[in-house]
């Protein structure tokens, strides 16, 4: 139950961990000087002599204030080493994930990093802070107070001394089917941790699909598995308790019947006999303390586990090299997969060199945004060729390509605070004038200005704004950034067509002086790129612009006719519904989203209409 690795990882606590025990220790000493004099004083009264009260009184009073303060040191002691101890973990952790990088989701998952780091780390405050010292302690003090009365009563001593392991032994049988119960527990807690966190964040769509009885049900099932591992680890903690405290003072007993036999027989005076009795529970207490500490060093020992399995996540190497001035980027033959035998990408060859505007198309599922997380170094297990500017990207640092690289995905993040913030993220040092005329470039300042301008507030994810506000936003922040490559993965689906008409002319203004590389399902947003690659079945089919391809009349070709078709139909009559999502399912297109886009246009040109033909008739009226 000594982790030296751990104790090794804060260094600091150590000398905290000394400091309390020699308080205690100390304290201990104090309180042998009192028993003592109080045994001598109870001596003298018995034989009638009654001199002894004032010197008594004299070495309890100093006796007591040395206790007091060494007390009062001790829980100071502890209290800095658990200090120590959080911080130090804490800042352990942040690094360790920081040098993990952007890719730490492909080892570890998010809920668990945050439950060790918060819930884990508090669990070893009791380690360090207590468990630990009292360690030392517990050895440290029936030792001293077997050396002392060993010149009083040497047998009473020995027995005492030799019932004190007792509680370890208890301790080590109770610590194998504990290590067992508290690894489950640890797991059943991270479990419940995991679907707590999701169905939180998942909560709209619960509502929306009326599944919150269902997830009701999962979560209760989950608690309650949560709540019997919680009750057998309090039995087993009680029961060892128990245990201990049967031994604890059973011990003291035996050392109380001998001290009383041997005065009988005459072996020890009456001040050695009292001075036994009363320093006899003093043997067991700090065992038996150090056995209560036992159970929650216990639940540490299981987090700090946990915390070292994240610790030992195998790192990227520090890579040096930045992209380079001619971020051309290229790959050949690249393969990856997520899992072992079903590969996402197969041979894929493209190229998107400097200043070019690109796009890659193909059905949903195809590998469009598994290609832009390669480029943004989030999966790093890929194989075959991948260069920028002739340097291999899985050598370039994350900072460089995060400063080179900038990635509008259709839910970038937009945090809780304000506009102004939110855009600073991307240039710090941006003025006033600058922020406004991006939030001009993407037609978001007339609406700001109506609002409070740059300090309007935004709601976590902002959710008060529109999904076309949002994306707005984010393309505003993604054009402050300023980088010299530029991925936009589906960054306009699912928005309204104003708002998807504002960004892509903004994209397509951005390809002038940019490496743009545009995903897209939807291909009237693809005409204008240099080059466009078509992905089916894990590879690059056909690739050249749009004209060439459609001269050629193989995949996209097919797939831009039958789009076409779909964006001419005029009524949601038309087309029954399952047609058309068989129709959509066939062109790779999301088919709830492009149903709700459509019915959205026309309800829009509904209203129109309505509008304007209560306008004429209102005017004919008049
Ligand atoms: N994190 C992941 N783990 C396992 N499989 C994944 C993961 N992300 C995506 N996939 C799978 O990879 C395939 C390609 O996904 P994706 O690149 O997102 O497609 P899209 O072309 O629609 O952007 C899909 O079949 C998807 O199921
Ligand atoms: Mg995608």
């Amino acid at each position: 139950m000594i982790n030296k690795r751990l104790i090794g990882a804060v260094k600091e606590s150590k000398k905290y961990i000394a400091g309390n025990v020699i308080c205690q220790w100390v304290s201990l000493a104090a309180n042998i000087a009192m028993m003592g004099a109080i045994a001598h004083l109870l001596q003298n009264l018995y034989v009638g002599n009654q001199d002894g009260f004032g010197i008594t009184a004299v070495i309890a009073a100093i006796a007591l204030v040395i206790r007091f303060v060494c007390a009062t040191a001790s829980s100071r002691m502890g209290y800095l080493s658990s200090k120590a101890v959080k911080k130090t973990l804490r800042e352990i952790i942040y690094r360790k994930l920081l040098r993990l990088g952007a890719s730490y989701k492909e080892q570890a998952n998010t809920s668990e990093v945050v439950q060790v780091a918060v819930e884990g780390v508090d669990q070893l405050e009791t380690y360090f802070g207590a468990y630990l010292p009292q360690f030392f302690y517990a050895m440290l003090a029936p030792l001293t107070l077997f050396v002392v009365l060993s010149f009083v009563n040497f047998p009473s001593a020995i027995v005492l001394l030799v019932c004190v392991p007792l509680i370890p032994v208890t301790i080590v049988a109770v610590q194998r089917w504990a290590k067992k119960l508290l690894a489950k527990y640890w797991g059943q807690y991270t479990a419940l941790g995991d679907t707590f966190l999701e169905n939180l964040q998942g909560l709209t769509t619960t509502k929306i699909y009326q599944a919150d009885e269902f997830k009701h049900q999962e979560m209760n099932e989950q608690s309650e598995h949560f709540r019997r591992i919680t009750m057998k680890v309090l039995t087993m903690q009680l029961n060892s308790i128990t245990i201990m405290d049967l031994i604890a003072y059973g011990g003291a007993a035996l050392g109380v019947i001998l001290a009383t036999t041997q005065f009988k027989a005459g072996h020890v005076d009456l001040a050695g006999c009292l001075m036994i009795i009363l320093l006899a529970a003093d043997f067991f207490l700090p065992m038996r303390m150090l056995g209560s500490f036992f159970h929650i060093a216990m639940n540490g020992m299981a987090a700090s586990d946990k915390i070292f399995r994240l610790l030992d996540l195998p790192e990227p190497e520090q890579k040096t090299a930045v992209v380079p001035e001619d971020c051309s980027i290229e790959c050949n033959n690249l393969r990856f997969s997520y899992e072992a035998d079903r590969e996402i990408l197969h041979d894929v060859d493209m190229a998107f060199p400097k200043g070019s505007f690109t796009a890659i198309v193909g059905e949903s599922g195809c590998g469009k945004s598994t290609m832009a997380s390669i480029l943004m170094g989030r999966n790093k297990d890929y194989s075959g060729e991948l260069t920028v500017g002739g340097t291999p990207l899985s050598e370039i640092s994350e900072a460089s390509l995060m400063e080179n690289f900038t990635y509008i995905s259709h839910q970038s993040y937009l945090f809780k605070g304000n506009v102004r913030e939110n855009l600073l993220m991307a240039r710090p040092n941006a003025g006033e004038d600058t922020l406004w005329q991006v939030l001009e470039q993407v037609n978001l300042a007339d609406f700001l200005r109506s609002e409070k301008g740059l300090d309007t507030i935004l709601n976590e994810k902002g959710s008060n704004l529109s999904g076309g506000q949002c994306q707005r936003l984010a393309l505003a922040r993604a054009l402050l950034h300023d980088s010299p490559v530029y991925i936009f993965d589906e960054a306009t689906s699912n928005i309204d067509v104003e708002s998807e008409n504002d960004i892509m002319a903004q994209i397509h203004a951005l390809a002038k002086s940019k490496t743009v590389i545009l995903i897209s399902h939807r291909l009237a947003n693809v005409v204008g790129a240099d080059n466009i690659y078509v992905l089916d079945h894990s590879t690059v089919v056909e690739n050249g612009t749009h004209s060439e391809l459609l001269a050629r009349n193989g995949t996209y070709a097919k797939l831009w006719n039958a789009q076409q078709e779909l964006e001419h139909y005029t009524s949601n009559d038309v087309i029954p519904s399952e047609a058309r999502s068989a129709k959509s399912r066939d062109l790779g297109i999301d088919s709830t989203a492009y149903a709700n886009k459509v019915r959205r246009s026309f309800d829009s040109l509904r209203s129109l209409r309505m509008t304007a033909s209560e306008e004429l008739n209102g005017g004919a009226q008049a």
